[in-house]
């Protein structure tokens, strides 16, 4: 049955496989490495639809591994803003000039070796980028995985079961075509709510389709509830300039540019911790942002500054805020501000 499993989703794959920035077509001649690693760390937490217009434009700017090593830590980090999870950033850019240095491995333990790249990524770029067979498991293939075999084991707890499973069926050739069919037939039919499974090529294999519950997998612990957290966003505005301060590299949304904020606390704050004095007015709206550990509210205050107050930090066109590369909560807040004022 595995050989047959991975016979019958390939052939799926050449005839459904989405045309995508980063791939070539199936069975053809790998795109170059770098698209492949550069997608892969993007598409980690991130869905292809929003991944597309960055991979166009960081590719388009830094078309190689050596032009992306080169550049500035704070270019890139602004041209990152808006995918989230912002170490990755960080880690990538290590990983270029780690590369740009020594060369890229073209084994699975080689690219393991380099900054920011874990299991999923070396796997990933190990069999797309150099047809070598390695087991890749994303949350698509899980959910694939754990429905053909209806794996009951709660995750995060099931994921060596998982990989075990991913790893009977991955074939020996086009290891990288197959990887990425799972993740189509996840992303496209395999899907968490409705699966599609009048469409699927796999229905006959399906443990969960036999028992009449695809739905009910992947099984998931309960989560805990995400944390409720506040804090104050400021806005300083002075001749059409707004102050924005970069954030200190390590920690949440670390070495982006950003508007000051005070401490994010677990009730709402007050004015104590403004950055400066100044005749701060509180908005009557907030903005609220989901983090992967907390949700955040977070209250905006905004003073027209005379002079040159006690502020360090760059004065930045408020005409222009879209383009200073802040993450999304900031970008949020300087919209809800413009729209009040
Ligand atoms: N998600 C992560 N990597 C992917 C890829 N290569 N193709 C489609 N979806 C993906």
């Amino acid at each position: 049955m595995p050989d047959n499993i991975a016979e019958t989703l390939l052939h799926w794959y050449d005839r459904n496989a989405r045309d995508l920035p980063w791939r070539a077509l199936p069975g053809a001649n790998a795109t170059e490495p770098y698209r492949v690693w550069l997608s892969e760390v993007m598409l980690q937490q991130t869905q292809v639809a929003t991944v597309k217009p960055y991979f166009e434009k960081f590719t388009t700017r830094w078309p190689s591994f050596e032009a992306l090593a080169a550049e500035d830590d704070a270019e890139v980090m602004s041209a990152w803003a808006g995918l989230g999870y912002y170490a990755r950033a960080r880690n990538m850019l290590a990983c270029a000039r780690a590369v740009a240095a020594d060369g890229l491995p073209d084994t699975e333990e080689g690219l393991l070796k380099l900054p920011g790249v874990g299991g999923y990524t070396a796997a990933a770029v190990a069999a797309i980028a150099f047809g070598r067979r390695a087991v890749v498991v994303d949350g698509n293939v899980e959910r694939v995985v754990s429905r053909l075999f209806a794996v009951r084991e709660a995750l995060p707890g099931a994921k060596p079961r998982i990989r075990e499973l991913t790893d009977s069926i991955t074939p020996d050739a086009r290891a990288g075509d197959f990887a990425q069919a799972m993740m189509d037939l996840g992303a496209t039919v395999c899907t968490a709510r409705s699966p599609r499974c009048m469409l699927c090529p796999l229905r006959q294999d399906c443990a969960a389709f036999a028992a009449g519950e695809p739905e009910t997998f992947p099984v998931k612990t309960k989560k805990a509830e995400r944390p409720q957290r506040y804090g104050t966003m400021f806005w300083a505005e002075r001749d059409g300039r707004v102050l924005l301060v970069r954030r200190p590299d390590s920690g949440l949304l670390g070495g982006m540019r950003a508007l000051p904020t005070g401490p994010w606390t677990d009730s709402p704050p007050g004015l104590a911790d403004a950055p400066f004095d100044a005749d701060w007015q509180m908005l009557g709206e907030t903005v609220d942002h989901g983090f992967t550990h907390f949700r955040l509210e977070s209250a905006l205050a905004v003073a027209t500054i005379e002079a040159q107050e006690a502020a360090t930090g760059e004065w930045w066109p408020v005409a222009e805020i879209e383009s200073a590369g802040m993450p999304t909560v900031f970008a949020k807040a300087a919209k809800a501000i413009r729209r009040a004022r």
